[in-house]
């Protein structure tokens, strides 16, 4: 029913996939060059999809439009949550009081005033990794030091070193997790056990634990999403962070939910954080809620057909590599040690020998050389041919 193969323009749209990779990806300016065009390129990198809105969510954003008057605007009333919770208790079977909710211009600008929020000058804050590297980030913004556990990896399936996850979270500075629930890089869908682990040391520790679910809709099919919340139902010290940006490719409107169980906390995110949104954005986010399922449940098919077709072309083309279809996000991690060297960076390889944009493990904090980061959320046209000339590279390299 609707189109995921259509190839859309999206040069000259201020996109930072198309317009801005050389400042994100290569801290370069315009004088940058590469020996493709940039309309050449291949671009699987940034978390945004090649594939339109749903119409249900353009909609709703032309008629507030035909409104005609976009004032200082906030979320007032319940219809926002009453959308947003029905959609968590359909899909999660999971429930939270209106009075939890708060929205932000991002899940990102959220991350870093909350790590303001909660720790004190000398703590530190805790994250798996290889880890998306805005965690890094928002410890380094407010100058407090991240500690890493390496998650361990075997035949490409990752998993948690809890022995090093209790070691590190009893040091009693250490009093912040953020936590990444699904995992983005390695897609991973933590389990009920996995979960309750990770709710005991936090627990023990007495911590505060960021759940950023941002990537939770996005699973393939046959498995589930179990929102931290759930696992921690009592626990005032865990944030929930979820959005429909990832989801419905509405990245660029910023907004995002912020769920805060502490009266304290919330007390001064009311006081401190800066609380209007685009009205654009909000209704575009309580359609998506409200209507966007039926374009989710096909979007979820074709991205689980890209994964499918990314592990049957590298089998073929690149038996060396070690892939396993992730079970969250439309991100592939690949892991390409086989062929390459710890210290050779695979950004700039792909882009100067394939005309493929994608994110080397350098990108991920630690624990992530020798791996790619491919974003399949584009016409399988697309896929194929970035694959293709990454296989391509990889087989003439010298
Ligand atoms: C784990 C994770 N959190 C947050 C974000 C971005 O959040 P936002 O765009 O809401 O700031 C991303 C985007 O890739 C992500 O992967």
């Amino acid at each position: 029913m609707y189109n995921f193969d259509e190839i859309i323009d999206r040069t000259h749209t201020n996109a930072l996939n198309t317009d801005g990779f050389r400042g994100y990806i290569f801290h370069a300016d315009e004088t940058m060059q590469f020996p493709f065009k940039d309309e050449e390129f291949i671009r699987m990198w940034v978390a945004d999809m090649e594939f339109a809105t749903p119409d249900v969510i353009i909609d709703a954003m032309k008629e507030r439009l035909d409104r005609r008057i976009f004032g200082y605007t906030s979320l007032f009333g319940n219809e926002y949550y009453n959308a947003f919770a029905s959609w968590c208790k359909r899909r999660y079977d999971w429930t939270f009081d209106a009075s939890d909710l708060f929205s932000s211009n991002g899940i990102i600008p959220a991350l870093y005033e909350l790590v303001e929020y909660i720790c004190k000058e000398d703590e530190k804050l805790l994250f798996l990794t290889p880890s998306y590297a805005y965690f890094k980030y928002a410890a380094d913004f407010n100058h407090k030091e991240a500690v890493c556990c390496d998650l361990v990896c075997e035949d490409g399936y990752y998993t948690i070193d809890f022995d090093d996850l209790a070691e590190k979270a009893a040091d009693e500075k250490t009093t912040l997790m953020i936590f990444c629930n699904p995992h983005n890089p390695s897609g991973r869908v933590w389990t009920e056990e996995e979960l309750a682990k990770i709710a005991d040391i936090v627990s023990k520790n007495n911590m505060w634990i960021i759940s950023d679910e941002i990537h939770c809709d996005l699973l393939r099919k046959g498995l589930k999403h179990i929102p931290m919340g759930k696992v921690m139902p009592d626990y005032t010290r865990l944030i929930t962070a979820m959005a429909p940006s990832k989801t419905f490719n509405i990245a660029g409107l910023m907004f995002s939910n912020i769920l805060i169980r502490d009266l304290g906390l919330r007390a001064i995110w009311k006081e401190r954080h800066y609380g209007f949104d685009n009205p654009l954005s909000i209704v575009a986010a309580q359609a998506a809620y409200e209507k966007g399922e039926p374009w989710l449940n096909e979007l979820s098919a074709y991205l689980d057909e890209n994964f499918k077709f990314v592990g049957e072309y590298l089998a073929e083309h690149l038996p060396k590599a070690k892939y396993r279809i992730s079970e969250a996000t439309y991100l592939a991690w690949v892991d390409l040690n086989a062929y390459f060297t710890p210290e050779e960076s695979l950004t700039m390889f792909f882009a100067y020998e394939a005309g493929v944009l994608l994110e080397g493990g350098n990108m991920f904090v630690q624990n992530s050389d020798g791996f790619i980061r491919l974003n399949l959320a584009c016409p399988k046209a697309t896929v194929a041919e970035g694959l293709k000339r990454i296989c391509e590279s990889v087989n003439s390299k010298k």
